[in-house]
């Protein structure tokens, strides 16, 4: 029996909680590796001229050693106020947050910023970009350049080291800005929607690019993004921000398999995933348009069914 045409058509999707059991092991030693950073009871309200506005409230979570993991969240739920005090550029009102254990109060070169904006110094090279950091930490000589080139190259641009930001592209300049940030050897790269103001393409290519970076190194990465398919893409958990105040809503353990392709894109785990975080953040959506009301502006016998 064919269903009526106009039934939604249902896809039975996994639960999300479900994973294979090469998953499940993973997440099992993932939570076995020591905690790099760790969120007490964070808060945040700022004072504005319209008074108090609460921004963050309550947020309790651990980052583990060689974690990738991503913030999602509606626009204004927090995530810019979060990673900035992760930074040390803005401070809490409430809670403390420990790295390797140490509450950690300004900022610091053991946690490594990658905005959205470009960010590089423009009267510099690409190569002076990326030495700046070890350069102001006092080194100098031949082992910093030797080092800044060794970042560079596992950005791919080595063709381009002599080169200054305006002569590179949109993604060639992220590209330099997370080897400038990984040259200070950060415990931690934070990174706000680094590739939001990338094209589709160039956006799937960097999410490619930082993987392999990830895997090759051992740093731990805590993203920024409001974009379902990168969070699912990169993340081993996705932390899923509630709005007004900012506060964890889930924690979401990724269950689709390492090495990641975007070919998995298709595949169930994936799809289910991406639709628990989408019931989580448009929970409207989700409900398949109930309760949107959209006016019909064409005579009934003209509707092509
Ligand atoms: N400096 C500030 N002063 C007052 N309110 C702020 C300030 N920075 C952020 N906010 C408010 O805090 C909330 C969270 O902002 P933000 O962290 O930028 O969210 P997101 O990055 O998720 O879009 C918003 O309501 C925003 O208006
Ligand atoms: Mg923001």
């Amino acid at each position: 029996m064919t269903a009526p045409a106009s039934a939604p058509a249902t896809i039975a999707l996994p639960d999300y909680r479900e994973q294979s059991p090469a998953v499940a092991e993973r997440f099992t030693k993932l939570k076995q590796r020591p905690v790099v950073l760790s969120v007490r009871g964070l808060g945040k309200t700022f004072d504005s001229p319209e008074g108090k506005v609460n921004a963050l409230q309550g947020l309790d979570f651990n980052v583990y050693r060689r974690e990738f993991m991503c913030v999602i969240g509606q626009s204004g739920c927090g995530k810019s106020t979060l990673i900035r005090i992760l930074a040390g550029l803005e401070q809490p009102t409430e809670g403390e947050l420990l790295l390797d254990g140490n509450p950690v109060h300004g900022p610091g070169p053991d946690r490594g910023m990658v905005f959205q904006s470009y960010t590089l110094f423009p009267w510099l090279t690409v190569k002076e970009n990326v030495m700046f950091g070890p350069k102001m930490a006092g080194r100098s000589g031949t082992g910093v350049e030797q080092e800044a080139r060794q970042w560079i190259e596992m950005v791919g641009l080595s063709d381009f080291e002599n080169s200054y930001p305006f002569q590179l592209s949109g993604g060639m300049k992220q590209r330099v800005a997370i080897a400038r940030a990984l040259a200070n050897q950060p415990r931690i790269l934070l990174m706000d929607e680094p590739f939001g103001a990338l094209d589709a393409q160039t956006r799937a290519q960097m999410q490619e690019y930082l993987l392999q970076i990830w895997k090759n190194i051992d740093v731990t990465i805590l993203f920024i993004t409001h974009d379902l398919d990168e969070a699912v893409f990169l993340s081993d958990r996705i932390l899923v921000l509630k709005a007004k105040p900012g506060r964890v809503d889930e924690i979401i353990e990724v269950p689709v398999p390492r090495p990641r392709s975007l070919d998995q894109a298709i595949e169930p785990e994936y799809l289910a995933t991406k639709h628990r975080v989408s019931e989580l953040i448009h929970p409207r959506e989700s409900r398949k348009g109930e309760g949107i009301s959209i006016p019909r502006l064409t005579a009934a016998d003209d509707v092509v069914e």
